[in-house]
């Protein structure tokens, strides 16, 4: 019997993928608590790997500064000691040897002028200047934010920050507590910096996933005109930890999940899916909208704020086969305490596009998985024609992954074979591990973040406005839960998916959590 079947044609090829190798000017960057849990557990580990990989220059240092009494040696023991525990390269000795000579530590107190003085006479004996004569100048900031304005103010005091350097500020998350504090922030950080020296990390953009939603939507024809409220019935963000607070207590009591993620990481990702085309790719013209889409998320009051957003906090319970302990009972929390460690929410966007589209949001450690996705629920066709034997009609839905698996998935109904009208559920995959050929790279979100600090491009970093409007969305959730009584706490057991009443958000409105 002959094959009548028609091969396949070959995709069109796609363009020659071309190694990007930039070219990274010398330079210095002093990481301030370069000896801290940040440092140990991402910063180090990302910087020797991007060392491993020839990213950086020839000349480069490394200056760590915090309060213990350290010689270069020492710290140069540390960073190989957080290295082997936190790093995933092997540590080669010459791949070792060629970084660590470039590794130095300042001892000194945030804020004591004389350690100042003694950071800027390292500063002279190690950056190199670039062709042009001018010496880079990174300043991480690594550090618990009650420290931020003892250090702005000396190094501006010892003439760090524009004098005879050309410097960069990275500054990480949470950035500030409210708008006031982080509107404060700024004011003090812009006496010593210009916006453009100012680099606001916030490491969930530097996931290959999150800067693809801009790709997926804008280089692809079939999508973008279903983008609006017209064929979307309503958006899903979840931001799921199975993890509990670690060793982050002190900070994790005073933040709760909504300064910790709902803020910064799950605003950022409600701009990207819903903010309008950008002209170009330039990094404010990017940030505008993201900026334009904060500004127009309706505000909530108290009674809305009562009916549509819940908190959380976890009990004991089993995430992962193991038994773990309530956050209560975690080490240095108070047993009374009414810190919120999951958020759910509805949200709405007052544009053009998305008038009348919920966006049901949430977030919580200690859930049963660890996932972060964006679901885009689109409405159902308009007749039910193909409903005779099964009355469960699934809705197209597009899934973007963002971890632990980085895809995308759209789910769409078809004939189920045999004489019944039976529709059948399926899913056409995306999977950045399994499709794309080659031995490709994914950097990690720091070290992609770090080489754009590098090179000086902003795109990936949020703006003093943004930070300001997104604190805004979410002051009036944070004020409402601090000053009225939390509810029973805690509500929600270790390796489930949050309080019940989450599910009831959705529910009110006829829908359901895709991950539940
Ligand atoms: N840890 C994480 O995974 C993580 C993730 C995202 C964001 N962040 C943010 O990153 C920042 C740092 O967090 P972290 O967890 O790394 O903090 P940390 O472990 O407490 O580290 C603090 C660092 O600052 C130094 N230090 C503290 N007080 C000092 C002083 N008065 N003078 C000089 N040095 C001083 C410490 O060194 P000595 O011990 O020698 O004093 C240490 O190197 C925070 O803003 C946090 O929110 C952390």
């Amino acid at each position: 019997m002959s094959d009548n079947r028609i091969e396949t044609p070959e995709p069109t090829p796609a363009c020659e993928i071309i190694p990007e190798r930039m070219t990274i000017e010398p330079f210095t960057m002093v990481i301030f608590g370069g000896s801290g849990d940040l440092s140990k557990r991402k910063l180090l580990p990302t910087l020797f790997h991007l060392c491993h990989d020839q990213d950086l220059p020839d000349n480069f240092a490394i200056i760590g500064f915090a309060s213990t009494e350290r010689t270069d040696e020492e710290y140069r023991t540390l960073v190989k000691d957080a290295l082997e525990e936190f790093g995933d390269y092997k540590i080669h000795k010459g791949c070792w040897e060629n970084f660590s000579r470039n590794l130095y530590y300042v001892a000194g107190a945030f804020d004591e002028e004389e350690s100042y003085r003694r950071l800027s006479s390292r500063l002279e004996e190690v950056t190199t200047p670039n062709q042009k004569g001018i010496r880079d100048v990174l300043y991480y900031m690594a550090v618990p934010p009650q420290h931020l304005p003892s250090i702005f103010e000396r190094l501006s005091i010892c003439d760090l920050c524009k004098g005879s350097y050309e410097t960069r500020l990275i500054i990480e998350k949470p950035f500030g507590r409210d708008r006031q504090s982080a509107s404060d922030l700024n004011r003090l950080i812009s006496k010593s910096f210009d916006e453009n020296q100012i680099y606001r990390i916030d490491h969930y953009l530097g996931k290959e996933t999150v800067q693809n939603i801009l790709y997926f939507r804008f280089a692809n024809s079939i999508f973008e005109p279903l983008w609006n409220r017209r064929y979307i019935d309503h958006v899903q963000i979840t931001v799921a930890e199975s993890l509990g607070i670690e060793n982050r207590a002190r900070f994790y009591e005073k933040a709760g999940v909504v300064r910790d993620i709902v803020q910064n990481h799950l605003l950022q990702l409600l701009a990207l899916v819903t903010m309008e085309p950008p002209i170009d790719l330039e990094a404010d013209t990017i940030r505008n909208e993201k900026v334009k889409v904060y500004r127009t998320i309706r505000a909530m009051d108290d009674e809305y704020i009562d009916r549509f957003t819940l908190r959380g906090q976890y009990d004991s319970g089993e995430v992962g086969g193991s038994s773990v302990p309530s956050y209560r009972d975690e080490k240095n929390i108070s047993d009374d305490s009414i810190t919120p460690t999951y958020f759910a929410g509805k949200f709405h966007i007052d544009n053009w596009r998305w008038a009348g589209v919920p966006f049901y949001l949430r977030s919580g450690k200690r859930l049963k998985k660890r996932i972060t996705e964006i679901s885009i629920h689109f409405k159902q066709p308009p007749l039910s024609l193909f409903s005779s034997s099964c009355d469960i009609r699934e809705p197209n839905i597009l899934v973007l992954g963002v971890q632990p698996h980085e895809e995308i998935s759209l789910h769409i109904g078809v004939k189920h074979p045999g004489i019944g009208n039976q529709l059948y559920p399926v899913n056409m995959n995306f999977s950045y591990e399994k499709d794309l050929k080659g031995d490709v790279h994914f950097p990690l979100p720091y070290e992609r973040l770090l080489l754009d600090c590098m090179k000086g491009d902003q795109t990936l970093f949020a703006r003093q406005d943004g930070i300001e409007a997104m604190w805004t969305v979410v002051d009036p959730i944070i004020k409402r839960w601090e000053t009225t009584h939390a509810p029973e706490f805690p509500n929600y057991a270790a390796g489930s998916w949050g309080p019940d009443k989450a599910n009831e958000l959705l529910s009110a409105d006829g829908r359901q959590w895709r991950i539940r």
